[in-house]
């Protein structure tokens, strides 16, 4: 079965290191995940004056969302949280009340820094937000990645054993994606 998958990178930075593990999760995922980037560059700061009527940026983020069947968010951490642009990202995402984009959307939460704990500070904020949104997410494995410049070229992983955890993680994820749908799909667990 194809899942259409929807990625935020939650970095707006060129040379993003998180730009670059995502390009290798989506090169180890099984076949049948097709990924489309959902920017959120381009985005303004979101306030609720826009509830009323959306700019496109914003539909189109809506859009993007509910069109995949799942989720997968690579961030990095900006001073022990969630980085400011993603947030915004969310926020435009959540609303206008009632209308909440990322209610039973099967999620994953991965993340590269350059310091030794990976985002794992961010992720947990970010899981916090996720669970408010009503958005299941895969618990395990987690991916707190302490980037190595020398193991990722430009998706290419030279390491057998990250290669091999990275591996295992987008299988988990399809199999997590594949769980929410039937779930969603039966109306109960
Ligand atoms: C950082 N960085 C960082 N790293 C970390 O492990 N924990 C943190 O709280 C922070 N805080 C932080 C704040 C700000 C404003 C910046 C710019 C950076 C360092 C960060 O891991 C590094 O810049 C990564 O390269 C960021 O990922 P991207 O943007 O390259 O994908």
């Amino acid at each position: 079965m194809t899942y259409r998958i929807g990625y935020l990178v939650g970095s707006l930075a060129t040379q993003s290191i998180n730009r670059t593990l995502s390009k290798a999760l989506i090169k180890l995922a099984p076949a049948d995940l097709e990924f489309t980037e959902i920017e959120i560059g381009n985005l303004p700061l979101y306030n609720y004056d826009y509830d009323a009527d959306y700019p496109a940026e914003g539909r189109a983020l809506k859009q993007a969302i509910e069109a995949s069947d799942g989720i997968l968010i690579i961030t990095p951490e900006y001073n022990r949280s969630i980085p400011g642009a993603l947030k915004n990202a969310i926020d435009w995402g959540s609303r206008p009340w009632g209308a909440n984009s990322f209610a039973r959307k099967p999620t994953g939460v991965v993340g590269a820094s350059m310091g030794a704990i990976g985002t794992a500070v961010a992720q947990s904020q970010l899981r916090s937000v996720l669970s408010f949104l009503d958005a299941p997410q895969l618990n395990s494995p987690e991916v707190y990645i302490n980037f190595d410049p020398d193991v990722y070229g430009d998706g290419e992983i030279r390491d057998d054993g990250t290669k091999d955890f990275l591996q295992h993680y987008m299988n988990e994820f399809y199999a997590f994606v594949q769980r929410v749908l039937d779930v969603n799909a039966a109306g109960h667990i």
